[in-house]
């Protein structure tokens, strides 16, 4: 079954364009996680985590890597490990760590404070202006960034920018860390590898668990002495796990293998927004990457009646707000499932 998903027979396959975050692990990773090589990761180290912190930090440039339950906790460990109490940290004010994660405010103690842009990516004269001396009581102790931006519906930083913004902090001696959970995305859309991106940052969080369908987990890279300490914290915040070489197979199999097909995912992204662009009283971002957000606001009903009316249709799509939607491709959406999805857009406009 395409999905991989249980359906009665007969029944068409549910689209689920709810997230990148419900794909399932391929053959290829739960052969490796048959004969995964597994350790005590918290006595004396897992010999496939490991694996995967050296490769992954190897592909990114960095010196160190470490395996982590989830993004969040990367990202929540990045500021743990660079970042005081009453220090703050700048950030896009659309940013995930600002506004999902909460708990990077709420649990460390320090100040994210999230500066205006467009498309993800932060003004960088009022990122100046935030850095001027005597602008906050709080001093900086880390600029933060998102690429792919996921609020931003899937919109890539240039290159330029990620440079800009290092050359501001390194000026001043900050050090920048990356939310990279859709970074594989983003160097994808860009044509260059993940390690010419993660050049202009110190610290990055890359996502197994999203398009590159890994069923659990994340990794924190930067250098040696903030992955150690990133490494003692993750054990306080009860994130070391035992045999976790069962899960970290699947995150080599993602990240030397899957990075290659997300492609697939931005053509089949680009002919979900281009259809529904096609219909009325519907408009589409042109996607980047594999987000779609869609703006409801001419069709004279709410997010909440578009997700139960697609739902019923075997469409499965997440609200964004009042007025729009969010659609996500991954590895279980093949072509006719786009064409399936909007003539069930079409379907609902046509019944109002
Ligand atoms: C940009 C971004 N950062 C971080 C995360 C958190 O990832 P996780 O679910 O692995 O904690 C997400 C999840 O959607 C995300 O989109």
């Amino acid at each position: 079954m395409r999905n991989d998903q249980t359906q009665a027979a007969g029944t068409p396959a549910v689209v689920d364009l709810r997230s990148d975050t419900v794909t399932r692990p391929t053959e290829a990773m739960y052969a490796r996680m048959r004969t995964a090589p597994l350790g005590d990761d918290g006595l004396d180290a897992d010999p496939t985590a490991c694996a995967l912190e050296e490769t992954a930090a190897a592909m990114l440039g960095k010196a160190a890597g470490l395996f982590v339950p989830s993004c969040t906790m990367g990202n929540l460990l990045a500021i743990l490990a660079q970042v005081q109490r009453s220090e703050q940290v700048l950030l896009e004010a659309q940013a995930h760590m600002l506004h999902t994660e909460r708990g990077a405010a709420t649990l460390t103690g320090a100040f994210l404070y999230g500066i205006g842009g467009t498309d993800g990516a932060m003004d960088l004269d009022r990122l100046e202006d935030a850095l001027r001396p005597g602008a906050s009581p709080l001093r900086t102790a880390m600029i933060a960034l998102e690429t792919s931006h996921n609020a931003a519906g899937g919109t890539v930083l240039p290159e330029a920018h990620m440079a800009a913004v290092a050359d501001i902090a390194r000026a001043r001696g900050i050090p920048v860390h990356l939310d990279g959970a859709r970074l594989f995305n983003a160097a994808t859309h860009l044509g260059v590898a993940p390690a010419t991106l993660t050049a202009h940052v110190d610290t990055v969080s890359l996502c197994l668990s999203k398009g590159l369908s890994a069923p659990v987990g994340a990794v924190l890279a930067g250098d040696g002495p903030v992955i150690a300490a990133a490494r003692r914290l993750r054990k306080m915040i009860g994130g070391t796990q035992r045999q976790v070489g069962i899960v970290a197979a699947a995150g080599l199999e993602a990240i030397t293998v899957m990075g290659a097909r997300l492609a697939e995912d931005h053509d089949r992204a680009r002919q979900l927004s281009d259809g529904l662009n096609a219909l009325p009283r519907l408009s589409a971002n042109a996607p980047q990457t594999n987000i779609v957000q869609v703006d409801l606001g001419r069709t004279g009903r709410d997010s909440a009646r578009w997700v139960a009316d697609l739902d019923a249709a075997g469409i499965r799509t997440r609200p964004l707000g009042e007025r729009r939607l969010r659609l996500v491709t991954h590895r279980h959406i093949a072509a006719d499932d786009v064409v399936r999805a909007v003539a069930a857009f079409r379907a609902c406009l046509d019944a109002a």
